[in-house]
């Protein structure tokens, strides 16, 4: 028996772990756990750490290969993890206009981390260093179970995105806050524009479907026209926000919350950025197969 205790957090999906200090070598065993229970549970919560970087890296790298980051981001710490604040590096409060801050309002639009990539990534690993208090509204992180968007999707539109591919582009982030900075030649060299396919198949699941696509790196469709593709990206952006399929993460300081990349969606909360501070850390887990999609029978082709 694991000395560490394993809660359920919301009725959707998420565990808590209580008891585990993620600085301390896992054995293979605990890993083992570990590793099927986010397999199971798409989130889990290690609460109550108290963690530097290299001991959140060499935890991080317990699940896979880190993933490094080429982009000239102004949320980067270093090649490897993401300073995901709206205090500077030496801890001044930052407002709503500074660069910094803007980069991460990205992230308020439904997404997975990397998905401009033609590789997205696994999983994300954040650590709350400062957090909002009880009595602030938004700062959550919200989570959507993107299993079930898809199952409940109506049958004519299913059928519908059976085929169709997004366009991803680290680019779009600029369309939505044209006062960021260009991106930088050496970025549109490593980082072009990717598409993927709407329904994902999961391999290690019996190639079960989700529905996936992301809301702040595109909203273009391959083979259709801009508005006819941003229109249908409309609607599932709708589907996802009305679904009842979600976890919102209110953070304490010193939780550890590990997401899965691959069939979740997420997307931070708003909230006041001028009044309070809110200081995380992530690092992440690098995918290791590109995406696969439903394909047509070959008998057919
Ligand atoms: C991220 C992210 C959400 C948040 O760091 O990838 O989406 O709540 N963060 O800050
Ligand atoms: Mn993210």
């Amino acid at each position: 028996m694991p000395n560490y205790q394993i809660n359920k957090i919301s009725d959707q999906f998420g565990v808590e772990v209580i008891g585990l200090d993620v600085s301390k070598n896992l054995n293979e065993k605990d890993t083992k756990v570990l590793k099927n229970l986010f397999h199971r549970n798409h989130v889990i919560v290690f609460r109550d750490q108290n963690i530097s970087d290299e001991e959140q890296l060499s935890f991080t790298e317990n699940f896979g290969e880190l993933e490094i980051y080429p982009e000239v981001d102004k949320t980067k710490d270093s090649q490897k993890t993401y300073h995901v604040a709206n205090v500077n590096l030496d801890g001044k409060h930052l407002t709503d206009k500074d660069e910094q801050v803007i980069f991460q309002k990205v992230n308020q639009r439904w997404h997975t981390d990397s998905s401009y990539r033609f590789i997205p990534s696994y999983a994300s690993l954040l650590y709350g260093i400062e957090v909002l208090p009880d009595k602030a509204n938004g700062g959550e992180t919200e989570f959507v179970n993107m299993f079930r968007v898809y199952e409940y999707l109506d049958e004519k539109l299913k059928t519908k995105l059976e085929y169709l591919h997004m366009v991803h582009y680290y680019e779009f982030g600029r369309r939505m806050f044209p006062n960021l900075p260009p991106v930088s030649e050496f970025e549109k060299e490593n980082i072009p524009p990717v598409s993927h396919p709407l329904i994902r198949l999961h391999p290690e699941r019996n190639n079960s479907r989700s529905l996936f696509f992301t809301a702040n790196a595109g909203n273009e469709i391959g083979g259709m026209t801009q508005e006819e593709g941003s229109c249908l990206h409309k609607k599932l952006v709708d589907i996802v926000s009305d679904s009842a399929f979600k976890y919102k993460h209110r953070w304490k300081k010193g939780d550890l919350l590990m997401w899965d990349n691959r069939c979740l969606l997420h997307r931070a909360v708003p909230y006041d950025i001028n009044k309070y501070r809110r200081v995380f850390r992530r690092t992440t887990v690098a995918g290791s197969t590109a995406i696969k999609g439903p394909c047509l029978d070959p008998e057919i082709i």
